[in-house]
């Protein structure tokens, strides 16, 4: 079962932080999840379109340009990230799964990711693109057919997975409260990755082992791994 770093190492250091993401890459996460909005074009990894619960900010994220941001402490000192900066920190090291958070963040992807080709190589093969919004994986799938996305749900649909084979998803990212058996076997024979969000606790993970997910989003990657062993 893969380890994904649920918005980097968030449990023990500042969420969605270049800190947290290379505490993550230290503890030997097999990916790394994180969210992100579009500011004037340019995509910044922040969980909340408001400041105020991860920041010593106030307001919305929109109220400010990206020169202010660029000036908030996102916890131990640490300003948000640019997404450019954590895939120049990533690149290689670990898979990575951006979740789209603000409506308007497919231009500024495909943008980003001409970048990532052209100026870091990046393996685009090592992304996975995530959304609660379906109908923006829908049209980053139309925009780059290639991309892995990954449909996220926080509920039980009444026919499984259907949803994600309908977006010709790569995988299914789903609230552990509503994982069973069927969803399960819906994800293997529909060929989906599936994995679970947000498991920490040593019962959640050895039950979801035991039913056979694909990997578990968990802010403590090192301690997470080492209950499963
Ligand atoms: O991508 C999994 C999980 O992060 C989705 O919920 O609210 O933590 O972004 P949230
Ligand atoms: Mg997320």
């Amino acid at each position: 079962m893969q380890i994904i770093a649920h918005r980097g190492a968030s449990g023990e250091y500042p969420e969605n932080t270049l800190l947290a993401f290379r505490q993550a890459l230290a503890q030997g996460a097999d990916a790394i999840e994180l969210d992100v909005f579009a500011v004037e074009g340019e995509l910044i990894v922040i969980h909340d379109p408001h400041l105020q619960r991860t920041t010593n900010g106030r307001g919305s994220i929109y109220q400010h340009s990206l020169a202010q941001l660029a000036t908030i402490d996102a916890g131990a000192g640490e300003p948000i990230p640019l997404l450019w900066q954590v895939l120049q920190l990533v690149q290689g090291r670990c898979w990575l799964n951006i979740e789209l958070k603000g409506a308007d963040t497919l231009e500024p992807l495909l943008k980003l990711l001409q970048r990532a080709e052209r100026e870091l190589n990046y393996d685009l093969n090592s992304l996975l693109i995530s959304s609660f919004n379906h109908k923006l994986l829908a049209a980053v799938k139309a925009a780059r057919p290639e991309l892995k996305t990954g449909a996220l749900t926080a509920s039980l649909p009444i026919d499984n997975c259907a949803f994600a084979t309908q977006l010709q998803a790569y995988s299914v990212h789903c609230d552990a409260g509503f994982i069973d058996a069927a969803l399960v076997a819906d994800a293997k024979a529909r060929q989906l990755q599936l994995y679970v969000y947000t498991v920490d606790e040593a019962d959640d993970l050895a039950r979801l082992k035991a039913l056979g997910v694909d990997g578990v989003f968990t802010n403590y990657p090192a301690r997470s791994r080492k209950l499963l062993t």
